[in-house]
């Protein structure tokens, strides 16, 4: 359902749309993106509001993947918008080292009430790669401290997405974003992927296939020995490669496994944390819980970059020895729990709490999973995936042309006023979870349009 558009906003994109036109694009290198394909073609978004975007244009646009799997609460909401500017004014920046200020406390605590029983100690950071580097890097000294430094083998799992640094892409299983980069960090070895469609094409939910592929830890522990390996990284919902869910049993397996030899196993929440899933995280959504949840994007809503990574008390009480004067984690960020971060998470949880927003995703799952499900049938759609307010079409390659038919899906949605993300040939749909039935109608509808006008 389209909203009416508010006059007012309209105008304001227009000038800013006008001031935006005599941009130069050449000098800024733009981050995973097509940049010659963009720049002879730019897409410019000026404004936001609730569910929606506005181009430059002036064009209203339906945010179909909270902006990046992070503005769950929809834009420019007021309680953050006001977080933020009250926070400006009053105090700038806060030393994150030797000092802090009240809100990073406040911020840790209330994340700490969100996550599972247990993860109650909360190290902050500026987005999901650094969560997921610090939580590789307290895997590891974790074992030191206690005195198992062999441990050092990190195990992630193929077509794993867990952000751009070295640790991140070495424990990470997409191939493009690996090979560009040398030999990365050594010791790592990688799970099969749960990508089934033989045997879960169409599953509704979670699927029935594939618990056993966690024993393939039980192969690497015969490898390597469980006295070499520190961590399993895995995210419970793959997103990154195309809405991957997880296979019912395997997540409680991989703990099992994980248990039985002292392997710390992390859920990588970067986009399945705050409510994705119709849980404040998906660990409680799936009944797995994990030693670590790597978190960023729902955090702050997306309005300032912040990230986190919650451990069991066990893991932090580890560090607590030696003189009391030294510092027991020599990690950390300039940014680490900045005052606006920390506003506007605490503006963001505080709207999630309100608005019921992190169980929301429970209560609209069946609609939506029935809207995405009627694309079923539709052109060179060959599977469909859903869990709460995630939805992945996986459609037919072109002949020799990879990606290219849900990148042209992507751009048509685009210009008939509804974003999309895709990944290889899967169309990815993770949108606010403020969304109506109506705004799923007119997601859904509009993609149904383009894969017919693509076919
Ligand atoms: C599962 C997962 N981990 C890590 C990241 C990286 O987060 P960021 O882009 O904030 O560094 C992402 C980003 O999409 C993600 O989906």
């Amino acid at each position: 359902m389209n909203k009416a558009v508010d006059p007012a906003l309209m105008q304001a994109a227009e000038q800013l749309g006008a001031a935006t036109g005599n941009q130069k694009l050449d000098a800024y290198w733009m981050p995973f993106t097509a940049n010659r394909q963009f720049k002879k073609s730019p897409r410019l978004f000026v404004k936001a509001a609730g569910m929606h975007y506005w181009t430059d244009e002036g064009r209203q646009i339906l945010d179909g993947v909270a902006g990046l799997w992070c503005v769950n609460a929809g834009h420019a909401r007021p309680r953050i918008v006001q977080a933020i500017q009250d926070q400006a004014a009053e105090m700038d920046f806060a030393p994150p080292f030797q000092m802090a200020h009240p809100k990073a406390f406040e911020l840790a605590d209330k994340v700490s009430k969100l996550t599972p029983a247990g993860l109650n100690k909360v190290f902050f950071t500026n987005s999901g790669s650094e969560s997921v580097e610090t939580a590789l890097k307290m895997a590891l000294a974790y074992h030191r401290v206690r005195g198992e430094g062999t441990r050092t083998r990190l195990i992630g799992r193929e077509r794993g997405y867990h952000g751009v640094n070295f640790g991140g892409i070495s424990v990470g299983g997409m191939v493009a974003n690996r090979k560009q980069f040398g030999t990365m960090l050594a010791g790592v070895d990688h799970l099969r992927h749960t990508h089934d469609p033989a045997r879960n094409a169409f599953s509704i939910g979670q699927p029935e296939h594939g618990a056993e592929l966690a024993e393939d830890l039980e192969r690497m522990v015969a490898l390597h020995d469980a006295s070499t390996i520190a961590a399993v990284i895995v995210e419970p919902v793959a997103g990154s490669t195309g809405v991957l869910v997880p296979p019912k049993g395997y997540l409680n397996k991989l703990r099992e496994i994980c248990d039985k030899h002292g392997i710390l196993l992390i859920f990588d929440e970067v986009i399945t944390g705050f409510g994705r899933t119709g849980n404040p995280f998906a660990s409680q959504t799936f009944g797995v819980t994990p030693d670590m949840i790597v978190m960023a994007k729902g955090l702050t809503n997306g309005s300032v970059p912040m990230g986190a990574v919650a451990v069991k008390q066990h893991i932090h009480d580890a560090f607590m020895n030696g003189p009391e004067h030294l510092i027991e984690f020599m990690h950390g960020y300039t940014y680490s729990a900045h005052p606006l971060a920390c506003a506007a998470g605490l503006g963001t949880l505080a709207t999630y709490e309100d608005e019921g927003l992190l169980t929301r995703a429970s209560q609209m799952a069946d609609y939506f999973a029935q809207a995405v499900h009627s694309l079923r049938g539709e052109p060179n759609v060959i599977d469909i995936r859903n869990i709460g307010l995630v939805g992945g079409v996986e459609l037919a390659p072109l002949p020799g042309e990879p990606a290219k038919r849900a990148f042209n899906i992507f751009l048509d949605c685009y210009e008939r006023g509804v974003l999309l993300r895709t990944t290889g040939d899967t169309v990815a749909l993770s949108p606010p979870l403020i969304i109506e039935r109506g705004q799923i109608d007119q997601l859904v509808d509009t993609l149904r349009g383009s894969i017919r006008r693509n076919s």
